[in-house]
């Protein structure tokens, strides 16, 4: 009764969610200010992050904001969650038909098994290709490794394992590739062949999907990063301002989304604490941490690429191809739209609006963007910038958001809790994991459209329309490539982070 009750509102949340017609912007004139979250978000105690004080008139939904208040007051007086309730089907196909009804199906379709997933699981694969490719570091002794260690460090539910984890993956001339050749975790040090291999890979991958659906996603697309881009430009770009053209349909919608689903996921009884590993204080903790942490860098592939030490290393990064390959055609987009209405730097110099908005930028982003941006404004700077802000509202939330579809349903692989006992999920939680990235794949705005009814001039309008035919090519060539799950192909990607 419960379950179905849960079902029918998330079902209804994706058939009631319209993906929004982006308006041409007009000028609100009151400024958005920035406040702490906690005292945005009462009950929630995180105090290092900074959100909008409001949500302009033009985004706010009352119908919508509704629907959230009444889902959160549910999660007390009619939780979905319950003590001891069995377990998941062993046969993980099972969980999903059970979890994933025909009212579901009938609106999205059902999670497919990835090829990567099938059989024994290589690491060393997934270390490369796949959602969890941005966590491949060098490591300081030699060879690479993703690094969860500090994932011990928050407190988690009752009898489930610690996510402090350690891989070390040393490179594989044979398959220009790299293999998994350790695993430092609470099991401690375990290698291929030993018997506790195949536990600790397990808590490997379940410290990797805890991490990039709490910390990458959430955290840092929506809160670091998404919040803060969205409250720049509506306070230094007026309506009319080439620059406020170009990043709008990346933005419009981010306070509005960010409130609703912040309350959703995060609050007590929230998504986030009652599926994930993390306690609500181990998870708040988590992320006042991660969000003082933030490196803008992330949002440019290559350079982030270079950071970790993992480009041009000798061994195949065909993830980070394709990313690259996506920021790319931004890059290009934004390249041409800066110099057809800058003819120098000393010209965007002299745009007071323009430098504003650069500033608040760096004054919003948690350790500021300088070290994307560069020093000072410059055209190359910053049409670097806000192709990284394209690529976050696009690629980055496609990868660490509604492109988990296919990967973290299958939690016999992946899990988002490894319990002592060795039980799986019990089906309350695995139903919540399934709802809420049911939820996270409401159709949005699509980035392959025409925006050039968005530009101020025939400047403009020619540069929106060249960047749909790039995105264009790019898809026909990723068309022509062996199929994989995890590639982000631009007809799959949405315009914005909102829903
Ligand atoms: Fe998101």
């Amino acid at each position: 009764m419960r379950r179905d009750f849960w079902n029918l509102l998330a079902i209804l949340k994706y058939r009631t969610n319209r993906p929004a017609t982006i308006p041409v912007p007009v000028d609100e004139g009151q400024r958005i200010g920035d406040v702490s979250f906690a005292s945005q978000f009462p009950g929630i105690p995180i105090h290092n992050i900074r959100v909008a004080d409001r949500v302009p008139a033009d985004e706010a939904s009352r119908l919508k904001y509704y629907f959230y208040e009444f889902q959160v007051a549910m999660y007390r007086l009619f939780s979905p969650m319950h003590p001891d309730l069995p377990s998941i089907d062993e046969d993980p196909r099972k969980a999903v038909l059970a979890a994933y009804t025909r009212l579901h199906r009938r609106l999205f379709p059902a999670p497919q098994l990835p090829e990567e997933y099938e059989g024994e699981v290589d690491l060393g694969h997934l270390a490369v290709a796949g959602p969890y490719a941005g966590y491949l570091e060098r490591a300081p002794e030699g060879g690479y490794h993703w690094d969860l260690r500090h994932l011990a460090r928050y407190e988690h539910h009752r009898g489930l394992r610690s996510l402090g984890v350690r891989v070390l993956f040393r490179p594989d001339e044979q398959v220009s590739g790299l293999r998994a050749v350790e695993i430092d975790c609470e099991l401690g040090q375990c290698r291929p062949g030993d018997p506790d291999w195949g536990l600790a890979k397990k808590i490997a991958l379940c410290a990797v999907t805890n991490h990039v659906s709490l910390v990458r996603h959430f955290n840092w697309v929506h809160l670091a990063a998404g919040g803060p881009f969205a409250i720049a430009t509506r306070n230094c770009l007026g309506a009319d301002h080439p620059l406020r053209r170009l990043l709008w349909p990346h933005m419009f919608g981010t306070q509005y989304s960010n409130q609703i689903a912040t309350k959703g996921q995060m609050a007590r009884g929230g998504d986030f604490e009652t599926i994930f590993s993390f306690t609500h204080a181990g998870m708040c903790k988590l992320y006042e941490d991660s969000y003082s942490e933030y490196d803008i860098v992330v949002l440019d592939p290559a350079r982030d690429a270079e950071r970790r030490g993992i480009r041009n290393a000798g061994f195949d990064t065909p993830a980070l191809l394709n990313q690259e390959a996506l920021f790319d055609v931004m890059h290009a987009h934004t390249s041409r739209y800066m110099a057809s209405y800058y003819s120098s730097d000393d010209d965007l110099r002299a745009d007071a609006a323009a430098v504003d908005w650069m500033a608040s930028l760096d004054r919003l982003v948690p350790n500021g963007i300088r070290g994307l941006s560069g020093p000072v404004v410059t055209i190359g700077g910053t049409a670097r910038m806000i192709a990284a802000l394209l690529y976050l509202a696009t690629v980055q939330h496609e990868v660490l958001g509604t492109g988990l579809w296919n990967y973290q349903m299958w939690t016999h692989v992946q899990p988002v809790r490894v319990y002592e006992d060795m039980e799986r999920e019990p089906v309350d939680v695995y139903q919540r994991l399934v709802n809420a990235n049911f939820n996270l794949n409401v159709r949005r705005a699509p980035l392959l459209q025409d925006f050039s009814y968005l530009a101020l001039d025939a400047r403009g309008a020619d540069a929106f329309r060249t960047f749909k035919k790039d995105l264009e090519a790019l898809q026909n060539r990723l068309e022509a490539e062996p199929f994989t799950h995890w590639k982000v192909y631009p007809r799959k990607l949405e315009a914005n982070i909102n829903a």
